[in-house]
């Protein structure tokens, strides 16, 4: 089994984010010149004689055998987000969820703590109060911003592992976490810490860098940016760590391997990733300052304002402030539903970080797995519109919100 997008050229490792992002890992002259890395269309490999596939099987010769453990198209995407990242190890999955799914089932046995920020993606919610508590792991939900709920948290674990989890910027509500403050007491305690750096990629924040121990993303998002195709990927410091969860975590345990056809596209839209975030910052920083003025706006949620409770913490952790935006309309739920009818250009639908505009209500999508009082208690209202703001003329974005507001 390996990871090994192979150190070819010094740009591997003294080069840009952006030269990273596009050549890491590849020698077009061992691949008969072709520019673009060649696509391992294959399930399985074949092994030059039996001897040499047991020594694959024992971990004694590196190798690939079958494409549910690794394959070279996944390689060189995992050896590309390790180096982005930072990190010693990354594996990539079928979904994002597979990331998290795969990632924790590994970290974590029966006995063990996770203690989990109280704002999470509707999905990994579910999954933490019915995968992992079904199976013994005791969760507790802290709000990160209360250092001393953290501390007190980590102090009463008596547990052999302990894990601790969030999101920054949180789905959907864009609160932050300030991540080197929560990883260095988290390690006093001798927990890791697991951050899902979906909303941000590595071009605009890197918590390995600042004490995290894992990485996750759903690469349905940004990462892949185009609205087609669902991944995940997860970046460790530890590489051992990255090899426990790639032979556990995703061989046994959720087999949710990556399409290496998927892995290629997602690839071709890492090579775009700076400028799409770029424009999606900018864009995103217009609306949510005309979203700010708006006499029908109750608030807006968006780390770029100066109005955000955040924005120091955004402006110390994140390159720039992302391209998400949550508000909340006067009138809640009833002024919600109809703004988000009356939407023309920009399309009602769940994901984000693609090159078209979406929105969507969290309350009845997204975040239907919580309650209406665990909603509450997580800070998602039910009026709460998410936007993705995406690559398309600003002026026109907006035009359509206005049109929007106008039906409200
Ligand atoms: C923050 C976050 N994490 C994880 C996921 C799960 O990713 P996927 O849908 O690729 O399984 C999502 C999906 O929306 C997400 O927004």
């Amino acid at each position: 089994m390996q990871n090994d997008a192979q150190a070819a050229h010094s740009h591997d490792t003294e080069a840009g984010f952006d030269t990273r992002a596009i050549h890491f890992g590849y020698d077009a002259q061992a691949h008969q010149g072709a520019l673009v890395p060649p696509l391992f269309q294959t399930s399985t490999f074949s092994f030059p004689n039996i001897e040499y596939g047991a020594k694959c099987f024992a971990g004694e010769e590196k190798g690939h055998f079958y494409t549910r453990i690794s394959n070279p198209t996944l390689a060189l995407f995992e050896g590309r987000m390790a180096s982005l990242e930072q990190g010693g190890g990354a594996v990539a999955f079928g979904s994002g969820m597979g990331a998290v799914t795969a990632t924790l089932w590994t970290m974590l046995e029966p006995g063990d703590d996770l203690i989990a920020d109280i704002t999470l993606y509707g999905c990994t919610f579910a999954f933490f109060n019915a995968g992992l508590a079904k199976f013994g792991i005791n969760l507790t939900y802290v709000d990160m911003n209360d250092h001393a709920a953290l501390q007190k948290a980590l102090a009463a674990s008596k547990a052999a592992r302990k894990v601790v989890y969030f999101e920054t910027p949180a789905n959907p509500n864009m609160r932050m976490v300030d991540i080197p403050a929560v990883c260095a007491l988290a390690t006093q305690y001798g927990a890791k810490t697991v951050v899902d750096n979906t909303y941000c990629t590595p071009y605009l924040q890197r918590p390995l860098t600042m004490g995290a121990d894992v990485v996750l993303h759903s690469a349905t998002k940004y990462l892949g940016g185009h609205g087609d195709l669902i991944a995940g990927v997860a970046v460790f410091k530890d590489p051992e760590l990255a090899l426990n969860v790639r032979v556990y975590g995703l061989k046994d345990m959720t087999g949710a391997a990556l399409s290496p056809h998927d892995a290629q596209l997602i690839m071709r839209g890492m090579k775009t990733l700076s400028l799409r975030l770029e424009r999606h910052c900018d864009s995103a920083e217009i609306i949510a300052e005309k979203l700010q003025a708006h006499t029908l706006t109750e608030v807006v949620y968006y780390p770029g304002l100066k109005s955000f409770p955040q924005h120091e913490l955004a402006k110390r952790q994140m390159k720039r402030f992302g391209g998400m935006i949550a508000f909340e309309l006067k009138g809640g739920l009833e002024a919600g539903i109809r703004f988000m009818n009356a939407l023309k250009l920009i399309s009602r639908a769940v994901s984000l970080g693609d090159a078209e505009s979406l929105a969507q209500h969290p309350a009845s999508m997204t975040h239907a797995t919580y309650t209406p009082e665990q909603r509450a208690a997580h800070g998602i209202s039910d009026g709460l519109v998410r936007l993705s703001v995406g690559l398309e003329d600003v002026a026109d974005i907006w035009a359509d919100i206005e049109q929007a507001l106008r039906a409200v």
